[in-house]
């Protein structure tokens, strides 16, 4: 029986073969045009595209929400609910990219006048670009996007048909994209947001969160601070806090500052939740290296020569162990390319010739043959000696 299979097989093969050769023969010798493929992905994947601020109000006392379209008034790429862009600001004759969860629903993206929206809340001293979009961008200014990253979005396979949403501050952006698709009928899940704020004023697009709730979409939000008057939830969000609103067999998606990252892992522990059932949005830049398990904490005041070798070029440039070869090559004027900035996406790709370096363990998204062959994420990774790296030409 098997030979027989394998007689048939054969001939099978031999027949394609003889077919397709056949049908180059009698093609016609006019090129061909049209790649309906091709024209597919690149309208999914256009790669950067010019965008211009087209309206900017706000979001909270502390932050703005921006939006983007094209001066061309031409399509915006799609993208799920929950990824991000990327984006290039001109700030002082540098380009300085920065990546952002996308804030508006993609239907707005797909009707006629689409947009895209980011929500940036102004830092507390350690964020020029966060200051920058909330002080200094006017409408009008043209900008460069990367838009549709990232992993952080809702796929029916794979997730629970509830998201249980943890947001802590700025963390919320990704929910109210999800909040809105929902709301307006185009996805098709249930949502409860726990949304942690200090204080009542820093709930971001608070009054569009609850223009949003109705029968998929619950918002609870949650004050760590001292408010007397508040009437809602109080405290943090804890497992019991968690458990209350909850639905058994729910996905968590999580997004919020680093520290509740780390708290959260903790609480989500204590329910039993299985790790598939468990989405984290990415980490962002570590905010202090030095705090991860296997920092050499001995180096932390170091500064070191690293050496930058792109096509023909060499450069010497000063490299500080507390941050990442990113930060030291935009430092120095030199562009890299950079989409997550949180050792995700592998756009900063970059081989390591010569020298130590230590990785972000919770941003450690290298492959296996990445590792083996010195290769490293250069927004995740620090100088732990003199270093060596090459990057690609810009
Ligand atoms: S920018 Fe995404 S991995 Fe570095």
């Amino acid at each position: 029986m098997k030979i027989k299979g394998f007689i048939k097989d054969v001939g099978g093969a031999s027949r394609v073969t003889k077919a397709r050769l056949a049908a180059f023969e009698n093609a016609s010798p006019a090129s061909v045009k049209d790649d309906p493929i091709g024209n597919v992905a690149r309208e999914w994947h256009p790669g950067k595209i010019d965008l211009t601020v087209t309206e900017i109000r706000t979001a909270s006392p502390t932050s703005k929400t921006v939006r983007f379209a094209r001066p061309d008034g031409g399509k915006l790429p799609p993208f799920y609910a929950g990824q991000f862009i990327s984006l290039d600001f001109e700030i002082d004759g540098k380009i300085i990219q920065r990546p952002y969860s996308i804030s508006s629903a993609p239907y707005e993206a797909r009707e006629g006048n689409g947009f895209v929206e980011i929500t940036v809340r102004r830092s507390k001293g350690d964020g020029f670009v966060a200051d920058y979009v909330n002080d200094t961008l006017a409408v009008g200014t043209a900008v460069k996007g990367n838009m549709g990253l990232g992993q952080f979005y809702y796929e029916p396979l794979r997730d629970s048909r509830h998201i249980m949403a943890l947001a802590g501050g700025v963390g919320i952006t990704p929910f109210v994209s999800m909040a809105k698709e929902i709301a307006h009928g185009t996805m098709d899940a249930d949502l409860t947001i726990l949304y942690g704020s200090v204080a009542s004023d820093d709930i971001i697009l608070k009054d569009t969160l609850a223009s949003l709730e109705g029968d998929r979409v619950h918002v609870v939000n949650v004050l760590s601070g001292d408010e007397p008057d508040w009437a809602g939830e109080r405290g943090f969000l804890t497992a019991e806090l968690i458990k209350k609103y909850a639905p058994d067999d729910a996905s968590y998606f999580i997004c919020g500052p680093q520290v509740m990252y780390r708290f959260l892992r903790g609480e989500i522990g204590k329910l039993g939740v299985p790790k598939r059932r468990i989405r984290f949005e990415v980490f962002g830049q570590a905010k202090d290296i030095t705090a991860f398990d296997g920092y050499p904490v001995e180096k932390k005041d170091n500064t070191y020569t690293l050496t930058v070798v792109r096509g023909i070029h060499e450069d010497e440039i000063p490299a500080k162990a507390t941050e990442s070869l990113v930060v030291a090559l935009e430092r120095a004027g030199i562009r890299i390319e950079t989409a997550c900035r949180s050792g995700e996406c592998g756009f900063c790709r970059t081989k390591v010739l010569k020298g130590d370096f230590f990785v972000c363990p919770e941003s450690d998204g290298r492959r296996g043959a990445d590792r083996d062959f010195g290769y490293v994420h250069a927004c995740a990774a620090y100088p732990l000696s003199d270093m060596t790296i090459k990057i690609p030409i810009e």
